[in-house]
């Protein structure tokens, strides 16, 4: 089979890529049982791209049950070498108001119940987090942001997402803790993708989509699913023509990644089998 590389992650509203020519699905086994999905793949303005909807297309598996080593597998099996993840998250700072774009660079970890590597049983290897986001790839994000002229639609480039394992929203004195640490925005599934491509040398970068201010401000103190989902479908429709536009961008001149060479960089002792 021809190399699909480049992937994309959908979450919460956003189920399908739109437009995808000579669209098919693909369902893959791993090691780690089956994706959260099946994969649908075709052609968006003449470039092959592959999409996962991350939570299953019916939104049936919480963060904490989705099988992230299965996805990053999959999507690595077809030849994905870029994967943008499109993210719904909670703001931490009253400049990120709901449906505003961010594009984290950082993260923090506070997920406790992920599988977390593709290391182990024998095999060994410690890589580099420092920068868990691809900056070129982000930066192509920035750029297809700017491609799309969005009506009044704002992007921040840069930004700390703290990772929580949910299913629940947080509660006021952790989001006001959070507030504290200097994160920006708050989510529940990115961390470990992230760290999980980083092993599986896939250039991973996060297209945050803000539907909520978490409790942490005055005038929202609750999240509610309604607030999130509602916020999140309007913002799905600027994320399909940033995407759009990154595939574009991508499929003309992908940029050069570090990532690429992670496990060369990596201390590893035992390598891991990776497909
Ligand atoms: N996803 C969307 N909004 C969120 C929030 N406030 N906390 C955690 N994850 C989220």
């Amino acid at each position: 089979m021809q190399k699909i590389r480049f992937g994309i992650l959908g979450g919460s509203g956003l189920y399908n890529m739109d437009g995808l020519q000579d669209r098919r699905e693909i369902t893959i086994d791993t090691p780690f049982g089956a994706p959260s999905d099946a994969i649908a793949i075709g052609s968006l303005d003449g470039v092959e791209v592959a999409f996962l909807a991350r939570h299953g297309r019916s939104h049936g598996l919480l963060p904490t049950e989705i099988p992230y080593r299965a996805n990053i597998w999959a999507l690595k099996s077809i030849g994905v070498e870029y994967l943008i993840s499109v993210s719904a998250v909670g703001s931490l700072r009253e400049d990120m108001p709901p449906r505003h774009m961010v594009l984290p660079d950082q993260f923090i970890d506070l997920t406790r119940k992920r599988d977390g590597t593709f290391f182990g049983d024998g095999a060994v290897a410690h890589v580099s987090l420092a920068h868990p986001v691809c900056a070129a790839l982000s930066q192509v994000l920035a750029d297809a942001f700017d491609d799309a002229a969005l009506p009044a639609a704002t992007l921040h480039r840069g930004g700390t997402y703290i990772c929580i394992e949910g299913p629940a929203f947080s509660t006021l004195a952790e989001s006001q803790l959070y507030r504290a640490w200097g994160a920006s925005v708050i989510g529940m599934t990115n961390l470990p993708e992230a760290r999980l491509a980083r092993e599986a040398e896939i250039a991973y970068a996060t297209l945050a989509l803000v539907t909520d201010f978490d409790c942490w401000h005055p005038g929202h103190d609750v999240v509610t699913a309604e607030m999130a989902i509602g916020n999140m479908l309007h913002n799905a429709a600027g994320a399909q023509q940033v995407l759009r536009a990154a595939i574009r961008r991508l499929g003309a001149a992908a940029p050069v990644s570090q990532a690429h060479s992670a496990l060369s960089q990596a201390l590893v002792t035992q390598p891991a089998a990776m497909p």
